[in-house]
């Protein structure tokens, strides 16, 4: 169990040195423990923002404040799960953790426990290859949960996955938040999945990004499966497209 972390966006920026703007200034409150989704048109610097939530880039201008203290671990999931081929599920759970010196038993301890919380417990030999796409999306998480991160951002995970399939794994991934208390930062090309999984989508504009809208999603949790095919449901995934098209929508028809 980790501590969300709260994380504060002001007046972040972002310009590249090639001159390209790909933020515009967004202010932007993450709650400790909340899960929230970024959607917005490719290229609109959805992964540039969560990179810079993860402290892997830093904004031209602004800052990102995260409580408690940057220590506060911070972990990142991709959309291809980045596994190392030649070592076992388990020794890939453990690599990240490695990177931060933790202790072996340490490492040992955590990795079975993170194997667990996804559902792999007793494939811990496995190697990616012998894992089926969606096994190996729950090892890349594991091993980022691993870390008991304050703060998890999950870059488009699930885009690879077959439809039923993102549909399980999205009622896992809220699952396991709930249970695993961090504070979840999603990107996603799918707005039936950020508002199955989030308590607020953030829909951003064309380049250079900005927050067009925040979307409140008043479900209570845990999201079960009936929800999908609820009318409110609908009406919610509606407004965010509305959102969406509004800002791409006159652009593209005149482009
Ligand atoms: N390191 C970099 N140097 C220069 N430009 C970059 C760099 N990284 C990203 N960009 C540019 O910044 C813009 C935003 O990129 P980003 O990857 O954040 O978009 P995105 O919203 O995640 O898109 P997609 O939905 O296609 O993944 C793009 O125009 C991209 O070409
Ligand atoms: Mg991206």
């Amino acid at each position: 169990m980790s501590i969300g972390a709260s994380i504060a966006l002001e007046g972040v920026s972002k310009r590249f040195d090639s001159g390209l703007q790909a933020l515009d200034p967004i202010d932007l409150e993450l709650r400790a423990g909340e899960f929230v989704s970024l959607v917005g048109p490719s290229g609109c610097g959805k992964s540039t923002l969560l990179r810079i939530l993860a402290g892997l880039v830093a904004p031209s201008t602004g800052r990102c404040r995260l409580a408690p203290g940057a220590e506060a671990a911070r972990a990142f999931v991709f959309q291809e799960p980045a596994l190392l081929p030649w070592r076992t599920a388990e020794r890939n759970a453990q690599l990240l953790m490695e990177l931060e010196g933790l202790a072996p038993d340490e490492l040992q301890r955590r990795a079975a426990e993170a194997l667990a919380l996804v559902g792999l417990a007793g494939m811990e030999k496995l190697y990616p290859h012998q894992l089926s796409g969606g096994m190996r999306m729950r090892l890349s998480l594991a091993r980022a949960l691993a870390l008991r991160p304050g703060l998890l951002l999950l870059d488009e995970p699930l885009a690879a996955v077959d439809e039923l399939s993102r549909e399980l794994l999205q009622e896992e991934l809220s699952a396991l938040w709930r249970q695993a208390g961090f504070t979840g930062v999603l990107v996603t090309h799918s707005v039936h999945e950020a508002v199955f999984l989030s308590k607020r989508v953030v829909v951003m504009s064309p380049r250079p990004g900005r927050v067009v809208e925040v979307v409140e999603v008043p479900f209570a949790f845990p999201r079960t499966p009936q929800l999908r095919a609820s009318a409110e449901f609908a009406r919610l995934a509606g407004e965010v497209t509305a959102a969406l098209r509004r800002e791409t929508v006159p652009r593209a028809a005149f482009a």
